[in-house]
């Protein structure tokens, strides 16, 4: 298994792949690698000749450095899991220097209001640094595709859009969300959370399951109340937000268009953890 660090090292690696017409794939992530990861990895190794997955804890997209300080880092198993997919994926480990090329410092982007609702309104900052990582990250591979995982799905509708203004020639590819047995959204986070509250956490995607039944029949706001009710009952998960949002345009939505399509949204906090999920609801 091949491990990069230097961005210019691995240009010269990915220019002879493309000189042989190989097409490349890319899966960004910040490490900690779990079975959400590696399903974008399969999806990256099904449709690509040679697949870039990059390892790097992105500091300025964290709006808390309690956060970035206890994010879990454990490069040696990461490494191990990646090779017992395939030795030839190409681990990209950048240093900040290399990647930042500079101060480490986010861009400033419009996404046309994309980045103002749920994850940017409660992480202020945070989709700029994402979007300015991700850019860096794209330029020094230039995949042909890039993998998203719709866990983030705010983040994946940013990415889309960040490909478009800047006019960055990569397919960017969605996958769906991988859970725990229980339902638990699969995060690098929930290592930080204790086996008790871990497997009580299936609450959070069960409630989802539920709105999308009440979807059919309850006003958002009826189902917000149901929400509100819910979490104010569940001692161990404290609510941040509740959205119902347009899957395009991710406009909370007050009420229900026929021609539109619609996904809940959901942060949560436990043990100080922020967990976040996401269901579409038609
Ligand atoms: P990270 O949280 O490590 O996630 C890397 C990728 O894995 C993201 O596309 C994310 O949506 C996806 N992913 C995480 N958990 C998943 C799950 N349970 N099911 C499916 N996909 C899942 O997201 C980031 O890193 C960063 O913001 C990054 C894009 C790397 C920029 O720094």
């Amino acid at each position: 298994m091949v491990v990069i660090e230097q961005t210019a090292e691995l240009k010269t690696l990915l220019v002879g792949h493309r000189a042989k017409n190989r097409s490349i794939g890319f899966v960004p992530t910040m490490g900690a690698l779990h079975d959400g990861h590696l399903s974008l990895v399969q999806n990256a190794l099904s449709s690509s000749d040679v697949v870039v997955v990059s390892i790097f804890i992105n500091p300025t997209q964290f709006d808390n450095e309690d956060d970035l300080f206890k994010y879990p880092k454990n490069l040696a198993k990461d490494i191990d899991l990646l090779q017992s997919i395939d030795e030839n994926i190409i681990v990209f480990k950048p240093s900040k220097d290399s990647i930042y090329d500079g101060e480490v410092v986010s861009k400033t982007y419009n996404f046309n209001g994309l980045e103002k609702v749920m994850e940017g309104a409660f992480r202020t900052g945070h989709f700029n640094g994402v979007a300015t990582i991700v850019e860096l990250l794209l330029n020094a591979v230039s995949p042909d595709r890039a993998f998203f995982g719709e866990k983030d799905f705010q983040q994946l509708q940013i990415i889309k859009k960040l490909v478009a203004l800047k006019k960055i020639p990569c397919e960017i590819v969605g996958c769906p969300i991988a859970r725990e047995a229980n339902g638990l959204a699969r995060s690098s986070r929930n290592e930080r959370l204790s086996p008790e509250i871990r497997q009580k956490a299936g609450f959070i995607y069960e409630t989802l399951k539920t709105a999308k039944i009440k979807f059919g029949t309850e006003s958002v706001l009826e189902i917000k109340d149901w929400i509100s009710k819910t979490f104010t009952n569940a001692a161990d998960f404290d609510l941040e937000y509740f959205e119902i949002a347009d899957t395009d345009t991710l406009t909370p939505a007050q009420k229900i268009q026929v021609n539109r399509t619609y996904r809940a949204f959901v942060a949560v906090y436990s043990e100080q953890v922020r967990l976040i999920d996401n269901i579409a609801l038609n």
